[in-house]
């Protein structure tokens, strides 16, 4: 008989999101009549940008002509999909990359997921607690962490605690680590990042040579033009951090999938002794395991970053970030404790009462029928905490407001 990746059996649960699903449809299936709100994943509702459909259905036309079809493409993307990212993306916030740092992909959970494949089985990890979980699940599967205690925290993974009384902010841990995984506008704590914080990172990484990975994927929603939107805005950065980005909440991608890791040419990791291009790698690995994003889907990517595309891009973050103020005021209203949504699409909220976070999901489906996440989902730290996600038709998330505040 074949032997199993014994380190799966090592993951505490199922993943979140499924597992959360399950519950939401076994729900369902025996309250037929529930009108569910559903502000758990954070998965996008508004169609698809004009400009981006329209720049979709030329290229299939293309695809469609023998002088315009096209077979495998690039596996790191278009050259027209990178430059385009470099020029709207980089280049307005000062930051120089060049398009051969761009992996183009099919979304950032994979590529978060599949990054730490390219590090050494025995390199040490820190990370956020509450934490997106693809960071952790996919490092136990890997075998770089011990088995799980009650809580949930795994063994020989460094956690860094992010609570209120630090703004939900974790601060360098004070022993090298190999590699950390950060990301802001936070996920699932909406928290943010100041110049400062990722100056002391930037630092601290380069003392002890850690590879930052930033996950940037929420940086479209920040409203506050102080706060820096890429990590390489921060100088050092490109000797010790990578970033990655995504299409899928700010031009309404998560269906159609396009995302992007910028790996800086300057970051380098150990093998045997040597100083190694991590890019360089990663360049090995992408190739050979990913044939790249559909030309169509590329097409349609770089349409999101044009002058019209940008705007209706904008008008769908607006959008959100109003649900994000209605979540917040409404929970406000009514003595619960919020934080986060102003400059994410996360409203993370205490549950009223010392509630734990999954009895919490429980009363708010059962009683108002609306499903968030639990924030114990997210780690230890998340414990006695939800989250409600903005990525909703804004009367429904106004419905979904009012039912808390009236049926609890
Ligand atoms: C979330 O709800 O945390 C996100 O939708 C997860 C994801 O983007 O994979």
């Amino acid at each position: 008989m074949a032997g199993l990746n014994e380190h799966y059996l090592k993951l505490t649960a199922g993943y979140l999101f499924p597992e959360i699903g399950r519950r939401v449809s076994a729900y369902q299936e025996s309250n037929p009549g529930a009108d569910l709100i559903r502000l758990g994943i954070g998965d996008v509702v508004l169609p698809l940008p004009d400009a981006v459909r329209e720049a979709m259905h030329a290229a299939i036309d293309e695809m469609g002509s023998a002088e315009g079809f096209r077979g495998y493409g690039p596996e790191k993307g278009y050259d027209f999909l990178r430059e385009a990212i470099v020029r709207e993306e980089f280049a307005p916030r000062g930051v120089t990359i060049s398009a051969e740092e761009i992996f183009v992909s099919d979304g950032s959970k994979c590529d978060s997921g599949n990054i730490q494949e390219i590090f050494s089985s025995d390199a040490t990890l820190a990370v956020p607690d509450p934490v997106y979980p693809v960071y952790v699940d996919t490092n136990v599967m890997a075998g770089r962490s011990g088995e799980a205690d009650a809580q949930g925290r795994y063994a020989g993974i460094e956690y860094l605690p992010c609570t209120a009384e630090n703004g939900f902010v974790p601060s360098p841990p004070d022993k090298p680590v190999d590699l950390v995984y950060l990301c802001f506008p936070n996920n699932p704590t909406g928290s943010v990042a100041s110049h400062e914080l990722l100056e002391q990172w930037v630092a601290w990484a380069g003392k002890h040579g850690a590879v930052l990975l930033y996950d940037a994927a929420y940086e479209a929603f920040i409203t506050d033009d102080s706060l820096p939107h890429s990590i390489f805005e921060i100088d050092g950065a490109r000797e010790v951090a990578m970033e990655f980005r995504s299409f899928s909440k700010s031009a309404g991608f998560t269906g159609t999938r396009c995302a992007y890791v910028v790996i800086p040419n300057e970051l380098k990791g150990d093998a045997g002794g040597s100083r190694v291009s991590v890019a360089e790698l990663w360049n090995r690995r992408h190739s050979t395991k990913f044939n790249g994003v559909s030309y169509v889907v590329q097409r349609g990517a770089e349409a999101a970053l044009s002058v019209a595309g940008r705007t209706e891009t904008r008008q769908r973050v607006d959008y959100y970030m109003d649900n994000a103020r209605v979540i917040r005021e409404g929970l406000d209203k009514v003595g619960v404790t919020t934080f986060g949504g102003v400059n994410a699409p996360y409203v993370w909220a205490r549950t009223p009462g010392d509630v734990s976070s999954w009895d919490f999901f429980d009363l708010l489906l059962d009683k108002a029928n609306v499903v968030g996440t639990p924030g114990s989902g997210f780690g230890a730290c998340g414990e006695g905490y939800f989250r409600l996600s903005a990525f909703g038709i804004s009367d429904k998330v106004v419905e979904a407001v009012e039912r808390i505040n009236t049926r609890l």
